[in-house]
């Protein structure tokens, strides 16, 4: 039987993903692997939508990658490939822009809050939605595993495979969102309120998955935590306790009512104490096994070059029929 196609992509705009972009996203792609035909792009071109510094984004590119292989991404299951080596991506990106109302486009939240934090504000940041839209319809994906922030985003994807079908026949599958309810959201350690964020979370707010684990420790023992003392799942009224519950009940494959249990009667100081190790435990080797497939640059390079033919087959074909269908 065919598979359902997915196709998810991550900038490459730190050195390092962080347990957020882990628990919403990364985690979908790694299981998907076996139950879909699955594309994961390092979306480069993406990152040039904010000032950036071109050697910079070649190491994060690599490191992304790496990244991806040690959280278990496996190139015999899935096509890894970097966006700016499938020249599809941009080219179906301006066929979409055409088909774009301007004000469409001005309703996207993120464009909002990136744009009020970025002092210099490109055309390009304005139309990375509909660029996202070309990354996900070349490859005629039925699902897209990402975090709650990109709801939006995918809506918009909707809309604009919807339109284009209703206007020149049927050419694109309609993706649908994949968001795990649970670990849609995770929040930020130091200010529960709002979500983990490399743009927008202070240091001690984030975990990356490359730190240290005295950091990591650190971090998890000075996480903020709700007024009361009981462990509690309860996000509205305790949200860091919830979050806290939510990475560690994810991480450790131990449901949430199982934790309560065990921390029933107990403090907030046992809780974060476990979970610290839980955190540092898991992130140590994904540490350890990006390092090792930096340190063979060639062999990452091969897994890159090889995603990007594959990937570039199956953008070829839709992008071609796309361009038939416009009139080209
Ligand atoms: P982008 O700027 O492309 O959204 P991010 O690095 O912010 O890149 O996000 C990459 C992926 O991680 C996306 O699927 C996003 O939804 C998810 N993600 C980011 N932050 C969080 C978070 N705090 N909780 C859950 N998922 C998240
Ligand atoms: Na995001």
């Amino acid at each position: 039987a065919i598979r359902p196609r997915v196709l998810s992509g991550i900038q490459p705009t730190a050195d390092s993903f962080h347990l957020g972009n882990y628990l919403g996203a990364l985690r979908s792609w790694v299981e998907m692997q076996e139950t879909h035909d699955a594309f994961y792009c390092v979306v480069d071109l993406h990152a040039i939508t904010i000032s950036h510094d071109p050697a910079q984004l070649r190491r994060r590119s690599l490191v992304a990658a790496a990244q991806l292989l040690a959280l278990g991404l496996d190139p015999q299951r899935c096509t890894l490939f970097v966006q700016s080596q499938v020249p599809e991506h941009p080219m179906l990106s301006w066929i979409l822009e055409c088909h774009t109302g301007f004000g469409e486009a001005g309703r996207m939240t993120q464009f909002k809050d990136k744009s009020a934090k970025n002092e210099r504000v490109t055309v390009g940041l304005f139309t990375y939605p509909v660029l996202q839209a070309a990354d996900i319809l070349l490859y005629q994906a039925d699902a897209v595993p990402v975090g709650e922030d990109q709801r939006q985003h995918l809506e918009l994807v909707r809309d604009l495979a919807q339109r284009f079908n209703t206007t020149y026949g049927r050419t694109f599958t309609v993706p649908s969102p994949y968001i795990v309810k649970e670990t849609g959201t995770i929040q930020d350690l130091a200010e529960p309120a709002r979500k983990m964020s490399k743009s927008a979370s202070g240091p001690s707010g984030i975990i990356d998955l490359l730190e240290e684990p005295a950091r990591i420790r650190k971090k998890i023992k000075s996480a903020v935590t709700d007024t009361g003392r009981e462990i509690v799942y309860d996000p509205e009224n305790k949200p860091g306790v919830s979050n806290l519950l939510t990475i560690f009940s994810t991480l450790a494959a131990v449901p949430i009512v199982e934790l309560q249990n065990r921390y029933e009667g107990k403090g907030y100081g046992d809780l974060k104490k476990d979970l610290a190790e839980v955190v540092a435990d898991f992130c140590a080797p994904i540490a350890e096994r990006t390092r090792s497939y930096l340190d063979d640059q060639a062999e990452l390079d091969k897994i890159l070059l090889a995603g990007a033919e594959k990937a570039h087959a199956v953008a070829a074909r839709t992008l071609a029929h796309a361009y038939e269908r416009i009139g080209f």
